[in-house]
């Protein structure tokens, strides 16, 4: 993080996407909420393609947040099942389109074998150069902060914003352009709280296993369309 913020509408680095809508979805089908998490997982993949087809460098997905330990064990475990399938299966897939994948995140709450898989995934598309995939897992914006605070405290390092952005879990990313939601709720709900200070955000109405390509193509034409001034004066002064 902390690269020069840019005002060029058409600096679209860095994605990040709240995945919201699976359990709704499954629930329209009369189906188990896992089954929505799994089409989500289709979902994303696809969007992975779509970044690199546009040649938008970081995407970040929020796969599991701190407060989804709140959820029943039967659907918490159904996620930590399908990550792990996930890990294992997608990562030939990432190392072949060049992929990167980092996973951030209080990960030592995960079980030690999915924790190695994660690990693993990590490490065999450590080369890719196509697209960094962000993946955080038991992760929320405050844990993110409060970790790099104690982190600097316990190094005597200094409480600055560029000292702050070497010790987010994001460090290696730039700040986030386009905070993409859908499922129709409008809100951040604990995410990339400090990389997204000056996201351009975007709602969509849709579900999360419904979310196409062409939907995502639409938020960043959008994107293109705004102007950013990071609180400076806009063009027309
Ligand atoms: C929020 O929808 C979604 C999640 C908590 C899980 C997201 C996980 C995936 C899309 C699959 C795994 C993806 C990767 C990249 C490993 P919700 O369950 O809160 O939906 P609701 O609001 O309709 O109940």
């Amino acid at each position: 993080m902390g690269t020069p913020l840019d005002s060029s509408a058409a600096a679209l680095r860095h994605i990040a996407v709240i995945m919201d809508g699976n359990g709704r979805w499954a629930k329209q089908r009369h189906l188990p909420r896992y089954e929505g998490h799994r089409r989500g997982l289709q979902v994303a993949r696809a969007m992975v393609r779509a970044c690199a087809e546009r040649h938008i460098p970081y995407l970040t997905l929020f796969a599991f947040s701190s407060e989804n330990w709140r959820r029943p064990a039967v659907e918490i475990n159904a996620l930590l099942t399908l990550f792990g399938e996930a890990a294992t299966l997608l990562s030939e897939e990432m190392v072949n389109n060049g992929v990167r994948v980092v996973f951030i995140g209080e990960r030592t709450r995960f079980p030690v074998k999915l924790q190695r898989t994660m690990t693993n995934m990590e490490t065999v598309t450590a080369g890719g150069k196509t697209l960094n995939l962000t993946i955080a897992v038991s992760y929320s914006g405050r844990w993110d902060i409060v970790q790099a605070a104690a982190a600097i405290a316990s190094n005597g390092g200094d409480f600055t914003e560029d000292n702050f952005n070497l010790h987010l879990a994001t460090t290696d990313a730039p700040p986030v352009d386009l905070l993409i939601r859908t499922g129709n709720e409008q809100r951040i709900s604990n995410f990339m709280l400090w990389q997204a200070a000056y996201a351009e955000l975007y709602f969509s109405e849709k579900l999360w296993p419904d979310f196409e390509k062409t939907d995502f193509y639409s938020a960043i034409d959008d994107f293109s369309g705004r102007e950013r001034r990071f609180g400076d004066v806009g063009k027309a002064c």
